[in-house]
Order: structure tokens, then sequence, then C-alpha cells
């Protein structure tokens, strides 16, 4: 199969001004964030609050309260500190996927926004947010895509005017099949960053590290993914005595090599030579670094947005929000309800 692609280049995108700045509302999730873009696209500071549950997951009746809460706090401070109301060309907003009661409270604040200062309103995809705005900052035009977040995980390429998953998890995402292994040791959410640095202290101790009594099942099935079964296992690992430093470190290795496997198989099917990297989980130095090797090792390059570029954030629905102003049309209100199952290949990619 060759992916045939007509894909625009980022810097044609990046010379046609909106006149203003265009603000970006995440509330998909654990997140409630207001970001901005200048008129060129070149994102400012998000300012954002994260839901920390003290125990178990996150509960989407729970979350959204947090974000009433705390939204008119996050706007006040980003009018305050980083954007000039005058200045306000559009309000763009996370539309789905994600937990129906936190998207509401997003969708209600841009609603009112864009009402209030009769500025156009755009609804966007959240996944197709993490793959713009790392297309956007990386240079990068016509990737493969490995998309790594908590609720996530696919493999991407566009064709046709849109982006296809060419291969994903069946189960978890990889994001949270981190977080509820870290969950089960007493880390707190999210518990990425921790198995990461646990892996490292593994690392430093044992510089030429050995799988063996850590091997954990692959998680590969053709195109597609599955987590489930590596955290069981993982979870037994520890239950039955290994460190849990060591078994972070197995972990990472086997759950990042599959992912980086099923993105060098699309890359190869597409005849694509640049990888980009995107979600929370596109944090990991480790799965960055080997995202890396194996673009090197075929001639290709490897792309990832800044760290603050990879979490949830305003800024990157605001990426997104600009190019749909620039491309298509705004949302009307009838049509600006949120879609809790809003797929990554539903949303028209217009730009060219
Ligand atoms: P989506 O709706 O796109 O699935 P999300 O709600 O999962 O988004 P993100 O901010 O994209 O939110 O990703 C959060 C995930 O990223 C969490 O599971 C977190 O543990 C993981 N993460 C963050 N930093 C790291 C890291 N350094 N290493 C591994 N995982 C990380
Ligand atoms: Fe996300």
């Amino acid at each position: 199969m060759v992916i045939q692609s007509s894909a625009p280049s980022c810097e044609a995108n990046r010379s046609r001004d909106v006149g203003g700045i265009v603000i970006g509302i995440e509330s998909t999730a654990h997140t409630f964030s207001i970001g901005w873009v200048d008129g060129l696209g070149v994102p400012g500071k998000s300012v954002s609050a994260f839901v920390r549950p003290v125990e178990g997951g996150i509960h989407p009746r729970e979350a959204a309260d947090h974000h009433a809460e705390h939204a008119g706090r996050i706007l006040r401070e980003l009018l305050d500190n980083e954007v000039d109301i005058a200045d306000v060309k559009a309000i763009s907003y996370s539309q789905g996927p994600g937990l129906g009661p936190c998207l509401r409270i997003g969708a209600s604040v841009a609603r009112s926004l864009a009402t209030q200062l009769d500025v156009p309103l755009v609804g966007v995809n959240h996944c197709v947010a993490h793959i713009e705005v790392g297309r956007e900052r990386c240079d990068c035009d016509d990737p493969v895509l490995l998309y790594a977040s908590g609720g996530n995980t696919q493999v991407i390429a566009r064709l046709d005017g849109r982006y296809r998953v060419l291969g994903e998890t069946l189960d978890i995402g990889i994001g949270n099949m981190l977080d509820k292994f870290a969950r089960e040791q007493g880390i707190a959410f999210p518990g990425g960053p921790k198995i990461e640095s646990l892996a490292l202290e593994w690392l430093s101790e044992n510089p030429n590290p050995s799988l063996e009594g850590l091997e954990l099942p692959y998680a590969v099935q053709g195109m597609d993914l599955a987590f489930s079964g590596i955290l069981n296992a993982a979870l037994n690992l520890v239950e039955k005595g290994a460190p849990l430093p060591a078994v972070c470190w197995s972990l990472q290795e086997h759950a990042f090599a599959a992912c980086v496997e099923v993105a060098e198989r699309a890359m190869a099917h597409a005849g694509k030579s640049e990888l980009l990297l995107g979600g929370g989980v596109a944090c990991n130095e480790r799965l960055r670094n080997m995202c890396d090797v194996m673009s090197l090792s075929r001639g290709a390059t490897s792309h990832v947005p800044e760290k603050f570029l990879c979490i949830d954030n305003g800024s990157m629905i605001a990426t997104l929000g600009r190019l749909q102003l620039l491309w298509g049309t705004p949302t009307k209100l009838d049509e600006s309800g949120v879609r809790q199952d809003l797929r990554t290949d539903e949303t028209p990619i217009l730009w060219n």
C-alpha cells in the first residue's frame, strides 16, 4: 500500500495572517487550559489547571466541577498577563473526543466568550490538534505521527484530506497504562513522569541492564497495539518481588518498542520519511530517543515539539483553531455541541 499525499507546507500556513489572536480552550479530561496563538500561528503561553485525584482515576463529574471552578480565574489570568482582549479574532475549543461533562464546560466558556466578543467560534478535534501543533512547530510537512497520550495511542498518516489511523491500541492508551501501573504502586497521577525517573534510576545503577527475569508480553498485533497484558504482567513482576525501578525500565522498553515498531512499519508502507511524536507520553526522553534511533536507521527524520506543547494545553487548540479559521468555516452555535467519541479521521484537513 502506498499512501499518496498532498500535504501542505507549514511555511504556506505560517505566511497567512488571520489578523489577530486566536484563543484555544482545552477541557477534554484532566486539564482545563486556555492558550493562544498570534495571527501567524506562533503559540503563546497557556494558563492551565490540572485535576489531581487523591486516589483512583479521574471522575468525569468531579473533573468537570474542577474545570468550572477554575475557568474564571484562568481566563482572568490570561487576559491580565498574556492577551489584550481587543486583539482577539476568534475563540476555538476542544469539541471532542473526551469526557462529556468536561468537554461541556470548555464549550460553554467558548460559546459565551465568542458571543460576548462577537467573534467566530471554532470547534476543533483534540487529537488533530496534537498533530497540527507538532507539524507547525517542527516544520515537518507530511509525517507519520505517533500519537501517544493518556487516552490514545495511534499511528496516523495523511491521505485524501484526512488523518487516517493506520494502527492503534485495541484496549487502553499507553499513558493510561502507565498511570494505572503507577497508581497500584502508590504513585500519584500522572504516573508517566515518575516511571521515567524510576527507570533512569535503574539505569544509573545498572548501566548494562538485562531483561532476564523482567520480560513482559510484546504488544504488537499486526498494525495494532494492546497494553493491558503488559500492565498485568508488570504488576505481577512487582508482586513477585522484582525491584520497582527495574520493572519501570522494562515496562518502558517493551511498551515504547511496540509503538516504535508500528510507527516504523507505517513509514515503510506509506513511503514517508518524517516521524512526528505527539501527546503527553511524547514528553518521555526514552521514547524520543527510540524514535530518533529508528528514524536515523532508515534515513528518515524524527520530530517532537517542546514538552509544554505535548501535554494537553490551550495553545495547541488555538493552533488548530487558527488553521480551521483560515481554511474552513467557523462553527455555528447550533452545531457547537460536544462530540465525546469524535475520531481522528472524521475531521476534514482542508489546509493546502
Ligand atoms: P488525550 O485525550 O489526547 O488522550 P490525555 O488526556 O491523555 O490526552 P495528555 O496531556 O496528552 O492528556 O497526556 C497525559 C499522559 O501523558 C498521562 O498518561 C501521563 O502519565 C503521560 N506522560 C506525561 N509525561 C510523561 C513522561 N515523561 N513519560 C511518560 N508518560 C508521560
Ligand atoms: Fe491529549
